[in-house]
């Protein structure tokens, strides 16, 4: 299970935090319970609704046929029609798996092009996932694929189409036509909250992902904080640390971790908080640190910069590789690593981070058991509950996103829609 630590918080802070923590335990109730006035959007609260055992059965035979018949699957997606699946898959695949490819997250020629090229050859199928097609990346990253379908496949092309559409979207109605296979989107979730459902789980599960484990740590946490008190409530706590730090001038939560393993993890986590609680001149700014590499270029900052960050550590508590530094006869003055493992180096450079950086700012510290399909499904849904939790104690709705607007219609009028 999930637990928290916070440091680098004195006295008078942790007194305050409390006082956040009775001053919502309503906000904490009424998403415990789920609010009416976002049923449109709260469809990822019971897991079982998007995935229960008819979904995953039904996606554990579309993704048996896909790598019987392919050796490539291609994403078409951007956002949260992408961001989940692909923390996991990266993670986690395994050498000689069906190979994931992604399309639908850029407009830039140069990547559009070496994604085709990478497919030359290649057997594969696409998956459309797009909450009500529309959006650009996606919608013209179908286009171009089905072509390269056809080319390879002719008119027996359609067998390799799988959208994952809304019931009732252009999309459907497309797959209906050209006899493509159609997923459901939820319709009741928006793209960023939907790591448990057909969006997330049947890429993860062409990857050769256990999504039942994925799926089962999700339920867990469900259960887990839907029902717990605010006190020992995770996301609760979580969420009111965050309010309380950004009540006091850190604007800026950094995501750090010591396990590159989760390089596209913070793609996920930085969406979710950026575009749920980033609305009415208000939210904390989510930015991401990969460490030690990054310890080498924003760590000046980090440390001795503007005092407007604080940070949340991704910490593992299996040790998961193991990997010994032997004796050298090689004088290269680093022989105080000998005998060493990687694992417990690393380990050190961790704490002495933490140490450094809260002498001057306050640090979470969210710990997983280990770095696996289970303890996914656990963070999607602790991380997801805890910024609804947050935009809650802020006062911002967590499922809209007005603000991307803005740019869509500028570029639309630019393209002539
Ligand atoms: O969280 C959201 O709703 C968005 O970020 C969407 O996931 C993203 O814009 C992609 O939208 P769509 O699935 O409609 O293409």
């Amino acid at each position: 299970m999930i637990t928290l630590e916070y440091k680098g918080v004195s006295e008078t802070l942790q007194q305050e935090w409390l006082q956040i923590l009775r001053d919502n335990t309503d906000v904490l109730e009424r998403a415990q319970a789920g609010e009416q006035k976002y049923a449109d959007s709260l469809g990822w609260l019971d897991t079982d609704e998007w995935a229960d055992e008819a979904y995953v059965r039904r996606i554990e035979e579309i993704a048996a046929e896909v790598r019987a018949n392919a050796s490539a699957f291609v994403l078409i997606g951007v956002g949260g029609s992408n961001n989940a699946a692909r923390s996991v898959i990266e993670a986690l695949r395994k050498d000689g798996e069906t190979e994931i490819i992604y399309a639908g997250n850029t407009l830039s020629p140069n990547a559009l092009n070496r994604m085709l090229a990478s497919l030359e050859g290649k057997d594969f199928y696409i998956d459309c996932i797009a909450k009500n097609f529309e959006t650009l990346e996606p919608g013209s990253s179908f286009r171009i694929l089905r072509r390269a379908l056809k080319k390879r496949y002719g008119s027996d092309y359609a067998k390799h189409v799988i959208c994952t559409g809304t019931k009732g979207s252009s999309l459907e109605a497309i797959c209906d036509a050209h006899g493509y296979t159609f997923l459901e989107f939820p319709l009741n979730i928006g793209g960023r909250y939907t790591a448990i459902s057909n969006v997330g789980l049947l890429p993860m599960a062409c990857a050769g992902i256990d999504i039942r484990e994925v799926v089962r740590g999700a339920r867990t946490m469900q259960e887990f904080l839907r029902t717990a008190p605010a006190e020992n409530n995770t996301a609760y706590c979580y969420a009111a640390l965050r309010n309380l730090y950004y009540r006091h001038g850190w604007k800026i939560e950094m995501l750090s971790s010591f396990e590159p393993q989760f390089r596209n993890f913070y793609y996920w986590w930085t969406q979710l908080f950026a575009e749920s609680e980033g609305k009415d001149g208000k939210g904390i700014f989510p930015v991401t640190g990969e460490f030690t590499e990054q310890l080498h270029s924003i760590g000046q900052y980090i440390q001795d910069g503007e005092n407007m960050i604080f940070e949340t550590f991704l910490n593992v508590e299996a040790q998961q590789d193991t990997l010994v530094i032997e004796k050298d006869e090689v004088e290269d003055f680093f022989d105080y690593l000998t005998g060493k493992d990687f694992y417990d180096i690393n380990k050190a450079a961790y704490e002495a981070t933490l140490q450094a950086h809260s002498t001057k700012f306050p640090c979470n510290v969210i710990t997983i058991g280990a770095l696996d399909a289970y303890h996914f499904g656990e963070l999607f849904w602790f991380f997801q509950f805890a910024c609804y939790l947050s935009c809650g104690i802020m006062g911002v709705d967590p499922f809209d996103q007005p603000g991307v607007e803005a740019y869509k219609v500028r570029m639309f009028e630019a393209l002539g829609k």
